[in-house]
């Protein structure tokens, strides 16, 4: 999958979630960022179905932690809502990013400091009514030792 690619529509946006979730390992946290309508959401429900879920429910806004039945299993955040790190890391969210399911962020930008170092960042902008650009980047494993 490129490292940058434009969407024309929802029903893409979703299918490039879709193709996305096939790129991702168990242990996986990716921080997605963008304003609010840019299909954080969608592009999440597109990982769910990748991972074979198949049952979406609604997007977490109002929820901190939705979790997804799938192979790894996927957990969904969204900091929208949330009020400081420490809401966070009182529900455990580092237990949740060390482990071994897919962590999938939305508004990531909001705490950094919450995310590791080696998180996958997509940021989605949107360039017309129906028109998102993604950027995906992986940051290369630094090389042990020296
Ligand atoms: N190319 C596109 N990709 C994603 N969403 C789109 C696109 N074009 C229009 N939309 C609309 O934008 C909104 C995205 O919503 P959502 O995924 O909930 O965004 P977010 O989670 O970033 O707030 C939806 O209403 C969707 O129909
Ligand atoms: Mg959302």
């Amino acid at each position: 999958m490129d490292q940058k690619f434009i969407t024309n529509s929802t029903e893409e946006t979703f299918s490039k979630g879709r193709q996305f979730a096939q790129s991702l390992l168990a242990g996986d946290v990716v921080a997605l960022s963008g304003e609010l309508g840019s299909g954080k959401t969608l592009f999440t429900q597109g990982i769910a179905v990748g991972l074979g879920v198949e049952d979406i429910v609604n997007s977490p806004t109002f929820k901190l932690i939705g979790e997804y039945d799938s192979t790894p299993l996927l957990y969904h955040f969204d900091f929208y809502r949330l009020e400081s790190a420490e809401e966070a890391v009182a529900l455990g969210i580092d237990y949740y990013f060390m482990g071994e399911g897919i962590c999938v962020v939305e508004w990531a930008d909001l705490f950094p400091q919450l995310m590791p170092d080696d998180a996958i960042t997509v940021s989605i902008a949107a360039i017309g009514e129906n028109k998102r650009e993604f950027f995906v980047e992986r940051r290369q494993a630094e090389t042990a030792g020296g």
